[in-house]
């Protein structure tokens, strides 16, 4: 995957007052998005309506952090973690994510994410963490490209 050099280091703050909230049906495709979201991912409501949630995945992220996710959620557990997604422009913008079930009569029907912002510390320790996890697993690194 190619990304956009221009913009690939310019980060996106989410701002303190803003939650970004999402609804994903159980395979993980977006049922619902708010305008937040949109707007911080720099996406169009309906462009993310029906999409896999991974749509905002940044190559820095190590395969393993949502791994456990799922886990967490086939499990019936709450996950919560600090994540580093990428916006339609090749941006990026950093949330801590609160993701569980959504149940109707006692029924998983969907999962949701409460997203809120992360401090310049917390990023920069997420930073070395998932480069770490990266280089451990022999995950790739990323790849931009000069226009
Ligand atoms: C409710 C919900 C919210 C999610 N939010 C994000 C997110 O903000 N960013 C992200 O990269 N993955 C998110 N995921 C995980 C993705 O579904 C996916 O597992 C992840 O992006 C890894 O992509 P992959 O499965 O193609 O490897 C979310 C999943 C659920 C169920």
């Amino acid at each position: 995957m190619e990304y956009n050099a221009s913009e690939f280091l310019i980060e996106t703050e989410v701002p303190e007052v803003e939650l970004i909230i999402s609804r994903t049906d159980l395979q993980g495709k977006i049922t619902y998005a708010n305008e937040t979201f949109a707007e911080i991912s720099g996406y169009e409501v309906e462009e993310l309506i029906g999409q896999p949630h991974n749509i905002v995945r940044h190559p820095d992220m190590p395969s393993s952090i949502f791994a456990e996710l799922w886990e967490y959620l086939q499990s019936n557990k709450q996950w919560s973690g600090v994540v580093k997604n990428m916006r339609k422009d090749s941006g990026f913008y950093w949330v801590r994510a609160i993701v569980s079930g959504v149940y109707k009569n006692g029924e998983l029907v969907e999962y949701k994410s409460l997203r809120s912002p992360v401090t310049y510390e917390e990023k920069l320790e997420a930073q070395r963490l998932y480069d770490k996890i990266r280089a451990e697993n022999g995950e790739k690194i990323r790849r931009v490209v000069y226009e």
